[in-house]
Formats: structure tokens, sequence, C-alpha cells
């Protein structure tokens, strides 16, 4: 059977500040979404959120892009936005950019990823969900999953993934897509995606028969908008086991708390720290960034689950390694690697202070 999970988000207002999701909205997008299975529009829904994201994880079989699907999600969103306006909750709709919908989520804030598939006998899948970082976050950990021998084993042991995957790398800046090959084009893909606010992973297949193995969300709301306006907390969907990666060799590239662009006011780079779905919960200098990950069994289309796959006890070092490195990252203050270069900024000041100074700089000698 072919089927399509679709992962949909947007920030529709923060509680309190950009910490954390009011329950009114996770109840009025269960509601929606109970409507639209009995309706026979879906097959199932979870409603999840990662701080102050909303993500609604839906299957269909519509297949990627779906206007009705999309149509679906945007009139949850605006459903929560009324609600968090009712309840003044914090940057009520800040993710809804425009006011009328037209066909399709592409370019109108939300982020989505969208991964049609033909399900197998048994599709356990992951869908990771973060907050305070942006879709370059996913880079190291996709990289360590899908061509890392020291992180997945399988790609040296299990004859069904011994030739590798094909990244497909999508460069947000001049909006362009490149497909590499792994592990021989393995140096070229690292100084791309290492370079990761700006190349970031869309997807993964696997070579012997083109299956997709991962799809990410590459929405960038800062350039959509024309100026900063915030990281975007992006999903990832990820198959498991039987010619993909076993769950645990998934999970394994997260037990490394790797740094990542977001945090305080989009401007720094911190941990990114594997949570339970309880803890993602962003507070100390509005972080450090979260991601969750939530563990399905497709049946039919039907989402049996969630495991909530990050509560395991395996993860209590990678969150202790993560607040020692918070501790860390803060003592630098305002100074970079904390604070983000110039050009990653979501707030500066420096066009202001330059302008004010100006005649303050003189020449230097040679
Ligand atoms: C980061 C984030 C927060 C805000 C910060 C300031 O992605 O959402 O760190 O940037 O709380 O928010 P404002 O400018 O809305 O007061
Ligand atoms: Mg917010
Ligand atoms: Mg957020």
């Amino acid at each position: 059977m072919r089927v399509t999970v679709s992962v949909l988000k947007a920030d529709v207002g923060g509680f309190v500040g950009h910490s954390n999701m009011h329950p009114r909205l996770v109840e009025i997008a269960r509601e929606s979404l109970d409507a639209a299975k009995i309706d026979g529009k879906i097959i199932d829904y979870y409603v999840a959120y990662c701080g102050d994201d909303l993500n609604l994880i839906v299957t269909h079989t519509k297949g990627e892009d779906s206007p009705e699907i999309h149509k679906l999600a945007w009139d949850v969103f605006l459903r929560c936005t009324e609600a968090a306006k009712k309840l003044k909750l914090y940057g009520a709709g800040q993710d809804l950019l425009s006011d009328a919908f037209s066909g399709n989520l592409k370019g109108m804030g939300p982020g989505y990823a969208e991964m049609e598939l033909e399900e197998r006998k048994s599709e356990p899948i992951i869908i990771f969900m973060a907050d305070k970082t942006s879709p370059g976050a996913w880079n190291l950990p996709l990289y360590k999953i899908f061509a890392d021998p020291f992180n997945t084993p399988g790609l040296v042991i299990d004859p069904s993934m011994h030739d590798g995957f094909v990244f497909e790398v999508m460069d947000v800046v001049d909006n362009k897509v490149a497909l590499l090959s792994t592990p021989e084009e393995s140096y070229d893909l690292l100084v791309l995606i290492g370079a990761s606010s700006r190349y970031m992973v869309r997807s993964v297949y696997r070579k012997s028969d083109g299956a997709i193995a991962a799809k990410a969300s590459v929405q960038r709301l800062n350039f959509m908008a024309g100026r900063y306006v915030g990281k975007d907390d992006p999903v990832l969907v990820v198959r498991c086991q039987s010619g993909f990666p076993a769950v645990g060799e998934v999970l394994e590239a997260f037990a490394f708390p790797h740094l990542v662009e977001g945090w305080m006011r989009g401007s720094h780079n911190g941990p990114l720290m594997p949570v339970a779905f309880e803890d993602a919960t962003p507070a100390r200098f509005d972080g450090p960034p979260r991601v969750i990950a939530a563990g399905f069994q497709l049946s039919d289309g039907q989402l049996i689950g969630p495991v909530d796959l990050f509560r395991d006890r395996s993860f209590d070092y990678t969150r202790v390694k993560a607040l020692e490195i918070t501790d860390y990252m803060r003592r630098h203050g305002p100074f970079e690697p904390h604070r983000l270069h110039l050009e990653e900024m979501e707030y500066t000041t420096l066009p202001d202070v330059l302008k004010k100074l100006g005649s303050r700089f003189k020449d230097a000698e040679d």
C-alpha cells in the first residue's frame, strides 16, 4: 500500500514567551484532525509539540504536496492562531506569513517534511521534531546515520545497505538541489553540508533501489519573509530497519549533542539536547535547543505509537553533556562562536551602531 506521511509544523503562539505549548492549541488541533479522519480525508494523525512548535503528523493517500492536506494543516494552524490570539499567547500566528492560502504551504510560513512510501511488511519510522534551531541541524546526524560506519555498522555488515545512500542537498541561498552519492562522494558531500546554514540535506535515498530513506523540512522562514524573522525549528522523517539503519543506529547519531544555530534570539550556537516529550520546554536562555523523537509502526497508514524514544535512560549522559556545553557556551556572552556570525543573526544592531560611530572610523595606517 502506498502511504504518505506528512509532518506539518508552525509556531502559532508560545506559552509562556517562546518556551512551551498551551494545551488549548493541542486540543483544537486534535479536534480538527479527528474530524478530518472521520470524514475519510486522512487515514490517521498524531498531534505533537516541541517547545512553541505545533507538529501535525498526518497519514493519507494523497501524495506529497497535496493541496487538500496542506489546506487542512493551514486551517488547523489558523484555528489555533485564533485561540492563541484570544489567550494573548506570545507571537500568536507568528509563522503564518500570509492571509490567503494559495494551494500549497510553500512560502506560507509553516515547515513540512513529507514522505510517500510503499509500506513494507513492517514499517518502523521515527519523526524528529526540534525547537530553537534550523534545518541545518539535521546535517550532522543524517551524515552519521546514512554514511558513517562508526555510527551505523549496518553500512559495513548488512548486505542490503552496503551500496550506500544518496543525499539530496539543497543550497537554500540559490534555491538549487544536487544529488551526492556515498561513500564515494563523501568528501564532496561533507564540504557542502559542513556549511549547514547554507547547504541542507533535504532527502536521503537507498542507492541499491532508490527507496526513500529520510525527508527533512528545509524551509527557511528568514529568507522567505525577505528578512530574518525566525529560525525554522525543523522536522525530519526517517525509515528504519530491514535494509535501512536500525532504530538504534538512527538514535545513536543524536548521542553527541552537537552545536547548532538558533537558541536565544535565533542568534546563538548551542548544543542540540535530545529530550523526552515532557521535557521539550526550552527555558535557560530560551534553550538549549531541543529535539524529540516519536517512533511509530505504520500499519496500513495507521500510526501505531508514538514511543517517546529519547525518554530512555541511555540518553541521560548526552543530556548531562549538553548541559555542560550549555554552561560553557554561555560564558562567552556576546562573543563568537556562541553568538553567530553577523550574517546569520536574527537580531542585530550593527547598522545603527555603525551609523552612529560613522565619522569616528578613520583610515588605519598600513
Ligand atoms: C528563538 C526564540 C526566542 C526569541 C526571544 C526574543 O528562536 O524564539 O529566543 O528570539 O525570546 O523574542 P522577542 O523578540 O519576541 O521578545
Ligand atoms: Mg515562538
Ligand atoms: Mg519554536
